[in-house]
């Protein structure tokens, strides 16, 4: 009885034929499980009289190994079935799918436009930190607590802190330069600043500059008045620049830079409101309270700064006409700069 289910199992194994991975583990299950058929047949041996047991015995050994041979073969099988089902599935006439390039940011492109115009002077980039504390963005810088100047720029703190901030301009790249370096020093800090500022189509709460610094000895306001008639020339194809009067904490004399641009066409009229001239950075020579902050002799060097915020720049550039644009990082507007460089 016991020795006939055992050539039954075998017959049934052999017979078999899994063809989904589903009925494969089905197969698996049933012979080869756990709790497997043949498993649970064998633990009957001590019911067979003891001449069949060696019988009995052999028929459970082959009918495991039976159910492991098959079981492998079939599973080689259907994994490869699978697997030219697949490359069947692929369509090698298929259009490829093409690499979407990034494409510079139109901040980056003005950014780049002017390190590049000062790079010929002999400036060297210099970057620091956004979250600055008060003794770099503003202490340092001739603008002790509760100095008006402060009021010009409306400062982001951090939570709970009242020294550190968010840079409201790269003058601070500046300071941790002298701090460190001592003259000639002549570079330039371009970088993200920020102020709080209500967002509009005309201003945001975070922007760029550039500023530059030139300390030495004997540097003088002509020497400014010059560097920047270049970079006029150079960025705008201005051919004269005009310096009024003006005021900043750190520099003595200060001064803000208008250029050139004529009245000729209808984009320099918008763009000067009919003047012809264009504001564009504010200057001055380095105040030598500055220096002194930073351990550099204001009786050996004299030094200029000046500093430029960019988006108005680029707007202009490229004919922008909301700020906002340049924040949202929408794909369709920046893709228009793919090709300017
Ligand atoms: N730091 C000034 C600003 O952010 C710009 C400036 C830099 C002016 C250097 C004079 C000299 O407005």
């Amino acid at each position: 009885m016991l020795l006939e289910q055992a050539r039954d199992i075998l017959a049934e194994i052999a017979q078999a034929a899994p063809h989904t991975p589903a009925e494969l583990e089905q197969f698996r299950i049933r012979y080869l499980g756990s709790k497997n058929v043949i498993k649970a047949l064998s633990a009957e041996i001590r019911h067979i009289p003891n001449e069949q047991k060696r019988d009995f015995g052999r028929l459970i050994n082959e009918a495991m190994q039976a159910a492991e041979i098959k079981y492998q073969a079939l599973k080689a099988q259907l994994e490869q079935e699978t697997e030219s089902q697949q490359a069947a599935a692929l369509d090698l006439s298929a259009p490829a799918e093409l690499w979407v390039w990034g494409t510079r940011h139109p901040i980056s492109i003005t950014i780049n436009r002017v390190i590049r115009i000062f790079e010929r002077l002999g400036f060297v980039v210099a970057e620091d930190r956004e979250i600055e504390d008060d003794w770099h963005n503003f202490t340092a810088l001739n603008t002790p607590e509760d100095h008006p100047a402060r009021d010009m720029q409306d400062t982001f703190y951090l939570r709970g802190s009242q020294n550190l901030l968010l840079r409201t301009h790269t003058s601070s790249v500046q300071v941790r330069l002298m701090e460190v370096q001592k003259p000639p020093i002549r570079i330039i800090a371009p970088g993200r600043v920020y102020r709080n500022e209500t967002i509009s189509a005309r201003s945001h709460c975070q922007f760029h500059q550039v500023e530059g610094l030139y300390v030495d000895e004997g540097v003088s306001f002509a020497d400014l008045k010059q560097t920047l008639l270049y970079f006029a020339q150079e960025m705008f194809g201005a051919t004269q620049i005009r310096l009024r009067p003006s005021f900043f904490p750190f520099t003595e004399p200060s001064a803000e830079m208008d250029v050139y641009l004529g009245t000729e066409t209808e984009d320099a009229r918008r763009l000067t409101k009919g003047t012809g001239w264009l504001e564009i950075l504010g200057c001055g020579m380095v105040d030598p309270n500055v220096l002194a902050n930073c351990n550099i002799d204001p009786e050996k060097y004299t030094g200029f700064a000046f500093g430029m915020g960019i988006e108005r720049q680029a707007m202009r550039l490229f004919g922008i006409s909301d700020i906002r644009l340049l924040f949202e990082n929408d794909v369709r507007f920046l893709r228009q700069f793919a090709t300017v460089v």
